[in-house]
């Protein structure tokens, strides 16, 4: 048995449960096996054939619409993994002081680390496989990394707060969880977006999903930066506002000089260059009655509750409701974000 693991299984098809009950010897020999591999193959990065996307795009637009509040209304990851393939440069985006996932995928001590360390939390996982490898390289102690919002929750909330034929507009349309959920309902969504790459992808998900003729919706990707494009866009146009501001320098999306962190700063500058003129154009593009719902870290990032109810309330807009957003879930005890992710909605309306 031992020597069968060792010789013939690949690391990839190996439990955590059997690697545990390997001698030391064998556990470190099946460790640089894994790390051989990877180290070859590259980042483990998603790959999706077309017709497996495009199977979770359909599972996406007859996922049942949940009301607030009701239980599994931060949705589940169906169709995440469809947005996140688009964006491959997600895993070297730097949070804070963390490490990012790729920072630990091209330290040879770390990924080792990272690979027994996948074996031993995860006695029912094949711990080398390509779906544990990115959760361990995401979840690494020291390591941080960004993440999409879900689809079935961005289909959920724009469901709660829209009508059929009605117009979004997404002001940092990040990594397309949002483009992903209005796509499977029939709105028109627009989406402002300046990382390049980032446009890139939203683009390329975009064209791969009209070409299979899978959209409910429609959508237009523009590059730029919210405070400049924002402006030129027609008052009383839009039913919903929903987005997922940066966190002004917390998570480092890009270096080119369009990113808001970059643009305006100290914090004070990026409040009143970024912010405060992006939520009150948002309130002048509603039409009356319409929603504004932003997504809010929760934790002790910039810009606080306070600080953008305090902006929206300035703009005119009456305050409705937070609602916590479960976020994935975090596979084990981890010391810095506890057994779950938790961010918040906040939700106003224009009165
Ligand atoms: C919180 S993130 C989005 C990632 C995210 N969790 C999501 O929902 O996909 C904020 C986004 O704002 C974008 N951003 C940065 N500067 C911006 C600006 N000046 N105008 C509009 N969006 C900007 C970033 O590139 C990033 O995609």
């Amino acid at each position: 048995m031992i020597a069968s693991i060792h010789q013939e299984i690949h690391p990839i098809h190996v439990r955590g449960r059997t690697w545990q009950a390997l001698s030391l010897r064998h556990q470190r020999r099946l460790v640089d096996r894994a790390f051989e591999f990877w180290r070859s193959e590259g980042f483990p990065v998603y790959r999706l054939s077309g017709d497996a996307m495009a199977g979770e795009f359909q599972a996406l637009s007859s996922h049942p619409l949940k009301r607030f509040a009701e239980p599994g209304f931060s949705g589940s990851n169906v169709c995440l993994r469809v947005a996140n393939s688009y964006h491959p440069q997600m895993w070297a985006v730097k949070v804070s002081r963390y490490l990012s996932p790729m920072d630990v995928f091209l330290d040879d001590y770390l990924l080792r680390k990272a690979l027994q360390r996948a074996w031993t939390v995860w006695p029912d996982r094949f711990g080398a496989n390509p779906a544990t490898l990115r959760r361990m390289l995401k979840t690494f102690p020291g390591a941080a990394s960004v993440s999409n919002f879900r689809p079935t929750a961005a289909r959920n909330i724009i469901a709660a707060l829209s009508d059929d034929g009605d117009t979004i507009l997404d002001f940092s349309a990040g990594y397309g969880g949002r483009l992903m959920g209005a796509l499977s309902l029939q709105r028109s969504y627009i989406g402002i977006e300046p990382c390049e790459r980032q446009v890139d992808g939203l683009e390329r998900a975009l064209s791969f999903l009209r070409e299979r003729n899978l959209t409910r919706g429609q959508a237009d990707i523009v590059r730029g930066c919210a405070e400049d494009v924002l402006p030129t866009m027609p008052s009383r146009s839009f039913d919903l506002v929903f987005s997922s501001p940066p966190y002004y320098d917390w998570e480092k999306y890009s270096d080119e000089p369009t990113q808001s962190f970059i643009r305006h700063h100290p914090y004070e500058n990026w409040l009143s260059g970024f912010l405060r003129p992006v939520i009150h154009d948002s309130y002048r593009v509603l039409r009356p009655s319409g929603h504004l719902a932003i997504n809010i870290s929760g934790r002790l990032r910039r810009p606080s509750f306070e600080e953008v109810r305090g902006i929206a309330r300035q703009a005119g807009f009456r305050f409705r409701f937070p609602i916590a957003l479960g976020l994935a879930r975090v596979p084990y005890m981890h010391p810095r974000l506890g057994p779950r992710k938790e961010e918040q909605l906040l939700v106003w309306r224009k009165s």
